[in-house]
């Protein structure tokens, strides 16, 4: 069976060896397009506190990231070179493609059920699913067309790029020449029911999270208020127990940690439809086993910022994973796999031999920007190993899934 899924990946790979149709440039490029605004969320966030006392770091979070207005992602493009931080898909297209593979195999592992859904939790911009769509339309006769989209996107800004890099038509949602609907849905629990394949790339990592500190023996919430001068927000302690400590089971062992109850919510989602329906689902993020320390950080202009409280809706927010807490809340006739590291799953995808098909074919600065995102996308220093990736199934295989060997 393990030789048979070895094989079956290789001749899958073959499927990609044409590399002629292929963008070889690694590091993609987009232009940026900055709103001004009267009033900032900053203004918005002082009121709001002096309205109401002090907010949780969940509700400073989401406001930070996804306010209507506002919200760090609703405005502009913040991906790639020019904006403040890059992903896996923005660095190379053999990401996408080993992630495209992936879930060729899970579907013919499934006997190849059709029709299906392909459902991407925050897409940005809608690179990962161009490229699985295009591997997947190698297949011909087979998986190419015998499914439909569905993302999951709160950005009105971010689904424009999504549909603008499809190529999906306004007036059918269809991608152009093809018979792929594509759908959007703003949370996930307005997605159909029914066989879906999920991926999650650096999704679960922009939900918000709620901080909790031990003092005295004690769980205390992490809350945001205005500092006396009335001028900055700052951290403050929760003076008493918060209803969320008191009710989630807080672990005995450590003195910080991070609960991020909407990532409970998407998982016991996913899992029940898997549960019930059938499918899979990909979960790629940077992460740990368990939250035991305060990971809340921001990016602007690819650097750490100083305070995440600065500058909100103005820079990424964004925390470890905490996989464990993801497991906890799948559902019980599920299997999760791993996590594993990403280098773990990108050599077992094959990612070294994709990389020599596409060297065959490069030229002296393509082969360049081709290693260059290799060492990115692998090494343990830059994404290989911070980067985690888990695999729920409905059922338990016999042996251990692609990817996921150890
Ligand atoms: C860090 S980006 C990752 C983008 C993409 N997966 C990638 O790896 O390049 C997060 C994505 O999730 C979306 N997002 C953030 N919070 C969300 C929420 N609560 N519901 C749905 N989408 C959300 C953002 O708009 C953005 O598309």
């Amino acid at each position: 069976m393990l030789v048979r899924r070895f094989v079956n990946q290789k001749v899958f790979l073959e499927v990609l060896r044409p590399a002629s149709s292929f963008n070889l440039s690694c590091h993609r490029k987009y232009s940026v397009k900055k709103t001004p605004s009267a009033i900032t969320l900053m203004d918005h966030l002082k009121q709001r506190i002096k309205a109401t006392g002090p907010i949780t770091v969940a509700s400073y979070m989401k406001e930070a990231l996804t306010n209507p207005v506002w919200g760090y992602y609703m405005k502009t493009d913040v991906f790639g070179k020019e904006g403040d931080f890059t992903t896996s898909p923005e660095i190379s297209q053999i990401f996408g493609e080993l992630i495209a593979i992936w879930l060729v195999l899970q579907w013919s592992e499934m006997n190849k059920p059709t029709p299906f859904q392909l459902v991407e939790l925050g897409p940005g911009r809608g690179t990962l699913m161009s490229d699985i769509v295009r591997v997947f339309q190698q297949f011909k006769g087979n998986i190419d067309d015998k499914f439909s989209i569905h993302f999951v996107e709160v950005s009105e800004k971010m689904k424009q790029m999504q549909r603008h890099n499809l190529k999906v038509s306004e007036k059918k949602d269809m991608i152009e020449n093809t018979n792929i609907k594509v759908n959007w849905h703003s949370k996930i629990q307005d997605v159909p029911k029914g066989l879906s394949l999920y991926i999650a790339h650096e999704f679960f990592d922009a939900l918000p999270v709620h901080l909790f500190q031990k003092k005295e023996g004690h769980w205390r919430e992490i809350l945001v208020n205005l500092s006396s001068s009335q001028q900055v927000l700052e951290f403050v302690t929760a003076p008493g127990a918060s209803p969320l400590a008191m009710s989630m089971n807080l672990p005995e062992d450590v003195d910080q940690c991070e609960i991020c109850p909407e990532a409970g919510v998407v998982m016991a989602c996913i899992s029940q439809n898997i549960a019930e329906h059938g499918g899979c689902s990909l979960i790629v993020d940077y992460g740990v086993q368990r939250s035991d320390r305060f990971s809340l950080r921001g990016f602007k202009n690819h650097e750490l910022v100083s305070d995440v409280l600065e500058a909100p809706g103005h820079c990424d927010l964004t925390t470890n994973v905490d996989f464990g807490f993801l497991k906890q809340h799948s559902h019980s006739d599920v299997t999760c796999h791993g996590p594993v590291t990403q280098k773990t799953f990108l050599m077992q995808m094959g990612i070294r031999e994709r990389l020599q098909a596409l060297l065959r074919n490069a030229n002296e600065r393509q082969a360049q920007n081709l290693l260059s995102s290799y060492d990115y996308l692998t090494s343990n220093q830059k994404m290989g190993e911070k980067f985690k990736v888990m695999a729920v199934t409905k059922h338990k295989p016999k042996d251990p899934l692609a990817g996921f060997h150890s």
